[in-house]
């Protein structure tokens, strides 16, 4: 048994190797292939609009364009809402909230329940973000774009408006460059959404990933460069991050900085870092990403449970309009999921299944069509998979099937849980009676979300994620058993049943 192990172990340690000696050639191979690029036009800082790079690298630019394509998957891809099917154009996703009524009920009290749709394509998320009835009928502030907008330039120039040196022909990594971004990032982020909106242009482009100079992998984005920070100086193990130990075994007398620490390999996940994580954006405070303790989700939560705003008010996103319990929102923690997987374990990053290389006449290009894996026939996993697509995609769709069944129970057992408060609450039980069950309230409904508002249903970590939902029911059921220790008079049962 011992020995079958070994050999597995050293057979899959080898094809490992393998596979980081093919890289090392295709990375080779690629330089080559970019120095005979034909320069046309000259990059600088300021160039945001895609087109202008498309000139120099058209197999990028092209790929990148068809992030436009809507096609559903199981659980992901994109589709439009065929209710909201306009005359000429197709303009919105499908409602998260029709869909599953229940999450309506757990958002009661905040935006999400308001409006909350299927996420799409690249291109897609400066106009669905300007449309989404979250900002027409809610004030926000334009810290939202930071993950929406080709931006950098428009923090850098507020940063040199407000003091900082040089100019915004410096390059963003130098010390000047660096400055001018952080210092413009809270300007920009406090202005009102539609005062923010009108100084960009354009949905992530080729700036916000890479260095005009030396087409390098970069992170622009100052919520990463700070969240990275401080996970760094957590004790949290990350060891899918190499470079983080690398720091953390050194003298520490400057903070983490990717651009200057994180391998090439750590970069091809880290670009997508910069949007696809939890964060905390309104009007209160800064947008940051809570990883002061680690990226695990009770880590987040502990973070958000000691953080008080800037006025002394205890944190929460929102007080939930039918039990009263003070509540967390989670968004898409793709990067803190896959940090809990195998596939970041073993070194794979987010562009080896959502960009794949593709085979462009004697060149081989890194699909800039940023999508499921599924809506590409699995290729992306058959670079380390043998099954066949339908193989593959079937094994995606276990883990999903499973997810999603776990996911339901999770969201019944907070539902029943916020319609029991509120019975209690019309039998007369006071705050403090109900204190216990809104804090459990409160730590259920955050793990359900964090499941959720994770857009690959589980797949990145799947036993991650079935934890989660193990304890998001628990914590749910324990909420209810504290309303029944209460003891209220029959009236309240009566509610609930009726509920
Ligand atoms: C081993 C392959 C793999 C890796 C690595 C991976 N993903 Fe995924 N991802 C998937 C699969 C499979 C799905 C599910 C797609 C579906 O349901 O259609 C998915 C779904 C998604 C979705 C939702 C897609 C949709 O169509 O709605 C997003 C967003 C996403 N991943 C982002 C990331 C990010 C960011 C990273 C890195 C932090 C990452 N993924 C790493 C395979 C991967
Ligand atoms: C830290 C990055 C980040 C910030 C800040 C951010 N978003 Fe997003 N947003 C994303 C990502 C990533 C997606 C796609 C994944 C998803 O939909 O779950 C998304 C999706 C969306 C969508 C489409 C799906 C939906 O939810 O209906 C809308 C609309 C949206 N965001 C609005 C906003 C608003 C409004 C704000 C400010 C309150 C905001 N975003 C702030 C990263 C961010
Ligand atoms: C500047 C922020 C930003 C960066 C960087 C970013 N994304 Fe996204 N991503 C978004 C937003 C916002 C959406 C949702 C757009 C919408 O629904 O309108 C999205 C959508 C997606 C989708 C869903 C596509 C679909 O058709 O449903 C996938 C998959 C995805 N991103 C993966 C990635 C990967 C992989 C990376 C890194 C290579 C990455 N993203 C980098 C913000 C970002
Ligand atoms: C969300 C981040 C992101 C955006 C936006 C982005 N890229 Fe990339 N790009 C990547 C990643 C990841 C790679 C793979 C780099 C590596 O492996 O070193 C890459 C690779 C490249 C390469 C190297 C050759 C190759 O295909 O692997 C070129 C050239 C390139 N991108 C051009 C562009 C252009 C032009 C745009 C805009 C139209 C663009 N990129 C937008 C993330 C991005
Ligand atoms: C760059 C290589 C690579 C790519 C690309 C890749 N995988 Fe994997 N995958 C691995 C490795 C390595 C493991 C872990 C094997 C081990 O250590 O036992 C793994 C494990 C898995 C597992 C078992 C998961 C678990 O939690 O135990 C599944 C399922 C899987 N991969 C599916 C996929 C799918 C689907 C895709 C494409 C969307 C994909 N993989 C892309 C390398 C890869």
């Amino acid at each position: 048994m011992k020995m079958r192990y070994i050999l597995v172990a050293t057979g899959t340690a080898l094809a490992m190797v393998g596979l980081f000696a093919l890289r090392d050639n295709m990375s080779a191979r690629k330089t080559e292939a970019k120095t005979t690029v034909f320069k046309l036009v000259d990059l600088t800082e300021r160039t945001t609009d895609p087109a202008e790079w498309g000139k120099n690298f058209p197999r990028q630019y092209d790929s990148y364009k068809r992030t436009v394509d809507m096609e559903r998957t199981r659980y992901g891809g994109s589709e439009a809402d065929p209710s909201a099917v306009g005359a000429e154009d197709v303009h919105k996703t499908t409602s998260n909230i029709e869909r599953d009524p229940r999450l309506k009920t757990m958002w009661n009290g905040y935006a999400f329940a308001i409006d909350f749709r299927e996420d799409r394509g690249h291109a897609y998320m400066l106009h669905d973000q300007r449309e989404t009835d979250r900002v027409l009928k809610k004030p926000q502030v334009g810290a939202c774009l930071h993950c929406h907008a080709s931006i950098t330039v428009a923090y850098r120039e507020a940063g040199i408006a407000a003091g900082a040196p040089g100019t915004i022909d410096e390059p963003l990594l130098g010390a000047n460059g660096q400055a001018q971004l952080m210092k413009g990032f809270p300007i920009i982020s406090a202005l009102p959404y539609e005062e923010a909106s009108k100084k960009v242009e354009h949905p992530v482009t080729c700036l916000d990933c890479h260095d005009p100079a030396s087409n390098q992998l970069r992170i622009t984005r100052p919520g990463l460069l700070n969240g990275l920070a401080v996970l760094a100086a957590s004790e949290d193990p990350v060891p899918h991050l190499e470079s983080v130990g690398k720091w953390r075994a050194g003298d520490r007398a400057k903070p983490y900085d990717p651009n200057t620490l994180a391998s090439r390999q750590e970069l091809r996940s880290l670009v997508c870092a910069q949007c696809h994580v939890e964060y905390y954006c309104a009007s209160k405070e800064t947008l940051f990403f809570p990883w002061n303790k680690g990226l695990k989700v009770e880590q987040i939560e502990a973070v958000y449970d000691e953080h008080k705003f800037p006025d002394g008010a205890p944190f929460f996103d929102f007080k939930h309009k039918q039990s009263g319990a003070a509540a967390y929102k989670a968004q898409h923690p793709e990067f803190e999921m896959w940090s809990q997987g195998v596939h970041a374990r073993a070194g794979v990053a987010c562009a080896d299944c959502h960009m794949p290389y593709i085979r462009e006449g004697a060149m081989k290009v890194s699909d800039h069509h940023v999508r499921s894996p599924l809506l590409n026939d699995a290729k992306a996993c058959q670079v380390c998979h043998r099954q066949s697509a339908a193989e593959l995609t079937a094994r995606v769709h276990i883990i999903q099937d499973r997810t999603a069944a776990l996911m339901g129970r999770a969201l019944d057992a907070v539902v029943a849980l916020i319609g029991e408060t509120e019975a209690a609450m019309a039998a007369g039980a006071t705050d403090e009676q109900l204190a216990e069950a809104r804090g459990l309230q409160k730590k259920a409904q955050f793990r359900v979300d964090f499941v959720n508002a994770e857009n690959s249903m589980g797949f990145h970590a799947p036993q991650e994620a079935a934890r989660i939902l193990g304890e998001a029911i628990d914590y749910a059921q324990q909420g209810r058993l504290s309303l029944a220790r209460l003891g209220l008079p029959a009236a309240a049962k009566q509610v609930a049943a009726a509920k």
